[in-house]
């Protein structure tokens, strides 16, 4: 049972400056010149520029005269202003400074938030069919999930022939999906669900089925407007020679991007939602964006606590990259999988959840227990990830038993804060073999007012938690368990509290005493 409790009088913070002397030491500035070179004593800067003219440059040995200097200037300043009224009209586009979104078309708002859904490969890797793909879009809707906002039903790795047809097209396996694509697609949107399909950028997907690389236009068309699918899922396996392809990784993906992009410019219909599976390669979060909606940014998830445990560690470094219409996808849930406990599922979904990555369910969801379906239906949980107002997720302020920003990948980063639509969220993650208390000062978060006290709310329970005064203490966090909660503003915090800087770094009263000395 967690306990949590507000806490007035937490352990004074101590304090070390940026040259590591405990308590900031005394202030240095202006600097005092230890760091430049002194001059002699009883010359100017200009006596020692006479000295050494000999050694200066040509064009430093001699002196603009201030007259010069004001027409430079001024003719200088008539450029730069003449520059941007003729570059204006490209600057603004409906008032607004345009934004260079790639291949991907914000208009019709397609992977805005990061997408919910199913997806087949966590649970049934290639024995996938028609009937097992139905009977999940089926369980979405009557089990409540897709009214909590999942949406996508996904087809993973399998589902074609081993070769294309004549004519060159992906043909759909005749024993697994007798009744064919469109067939599957028009089943799904009748559930009032969206439905998804996988390929790969190289020659064959990772199970050596048919790849897309030199296809990408005729793909595109199959998967979109004969099949009816809405979202691509597009793996990294079976890399053509450079030799034949002349470009890296962002040149194999944009490929795709395009096709994608010039289809829906032809039909009118909104873009498939791109989501790139190429396993973190080639820092995909500094380019991805302009391609698609979501890109893996890890190897592939296990349901073990050591797979989450690494994932949410390298995920930790670039949680920065998530925002509207590009997320980082932290790989498919394994909540109902292999040998998690509860509090480890919960702990991977609210982390998965809370840092804005898709949330693809990967479970059987026949005979799913009453503990996964009430961790995938967390509404509190999923109404931070899908937050219409706030679009970056959480990122740690702590790192919590490591030093920070180290990188372990059995204990990541602990404490973690973030916005949110109706208040700074907070992830508690208790990475220990053994029960732990878990404390924290609140303007530790960037999100948080100094002077102010704030109610807490629990994600998990749903119940509130009293006000939360300077600092906040969460007692018996099991092991591998998390706390999620939703603090919000409420008010003033009471008069005359000490110390007066709930971090005293360089806190200081108007008469200059400083508290931290
Ligand atoms: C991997 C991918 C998995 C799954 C698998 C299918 O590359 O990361 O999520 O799609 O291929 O073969």
């Amino acid at each position: 049972m967690v306990r949590l409790s507000g806490d007035l009088d937490g352990p004074r913070v101590a304090v070390e400056d940026s040259l590591g002397r405990p308590n900031g030491g005394p202030a240095r500035y202006p600097p005092n010149g230890e760091y430049s070179q002194p001059l002699l004593a009883g010359e100017s800067d200009l006596d020692v520029r006479s000295k050494y003219q000999d050694l200066l440059p040509e064009h430093e040995s001699s002196r603009a005269s201030p007259g010069k200097l004001a027409i430079g200037f001024t003719v200088t300043m008539l450029v730069i202003a003449l520059g941007m009224w003729v570059y204006q009209p490209k600057l603004h586009r409906r008032g607004q400074l345009a934004v260079d979104t790639g291949y991907v078309d914000q208009s019709a708002g397609v992977g805005r938030l990061p997408f919910m859904g199913y997806n087949t490969w966590n649970a049934y890797w290639c024995n996938i069919n028609e009937t097992v793909v139905l009977e999940n879009a089926r369980l979405m809707k009557s089990l409540g999930l897709k009214d909590v906002g999942y949406e996508y039903v996904g087809v993973d790795d399998c589902y074609s022939e081993k070769q294309r047809s004549s004519a060159g097209d992906i043909v759909a396996n005749k024993e697994r999906f007798p009744s064919g694509m469109k067939k599957l697609t028009d089943e799904i949107h009748s559930l009032g669900l969206k439905a998804g399909i996988y390929s790969d950028s190289g020659w064959f997907t990772c199970q050596l089925y048919p790849g897309s690389y030199g296809n990408e236009e005729r793909d595109a068309k199959l998967f979109q407007e004969e099949w009816g699918f809405d979202l691509l899922k597009y793996d990294n396996c079976a890399i053509p020679f450079d030799s034949v392809m002349k470009e890296g990784m962002v040149g194999k993906f944009t490929r795709m991007a395009k096709a994608l992009s010039d289809l829906s410019k032809k039909t009118g219909k909104p873009q498939m939602l791109f989501s790139l599976c190429q396993w973190g390669r080639e820092e995909p979060w500094l380019w991805a964006r302009r391609l698609g909606h979501s890109w893996r940014t890890t190897d592939d998830i296990n349901a073990s606590w050591g797979s989450i445990t690494d994932l949410l560690n390298r995920n930790s470094f670039i949680s920065w990259a998530s925002d509207f219409f590009g997320h980082n996808d932290m790989d498919m849930l394994e909540v109902g999988n292999g040998d998690l406990s509860y509090d480890e599922a919960k702990s991977h979904f609210t982390a998965w959840a809370l840092m804005k990555s898709p949330l693809v369910i990967g479970t059987h969801l026949q005979g799913a227990s009453k503990e996964t379906l009430e961790i995938l239906k967390n509404k509190e949980i999923i109404a931070i990830n899908q937050d219409p107002v706030v679009g970056p997720g959480i990122t740690p302020f702590r790192w919590g038993i490591n030093p920070d920003w180290t990188y372990n990948w059995t204990h990541p980063a602990q404490y973690w804060s973030g916005r949110s639509e109706n208040g700074t969220v907070f992830m508690l993650l208790n990475t220990l073999n053994e029960p732990a208390h878990m404390f924290f000062s609140l303007t530790e978060s960037p999100w948080i007012r100094a002077g102010r006290q704030y109610s807490v709310r629990d994600l998990w329970t749903h119940t509130e938690n009293g006000t939360a005064v300077r600092n906040f203490t969460v007692h018996g966090v099991p092991p591998h368990g998390v706390v999620a909660l939703l603090l919000k503003d409420a008010g003033d915090e009471p008069e005359g509290l000490d110390p007066p800087c709930a971090r005293p770094e360089w806190c200081m009263n108007e008469n200059g005493t400083r508290i931290d000395q």
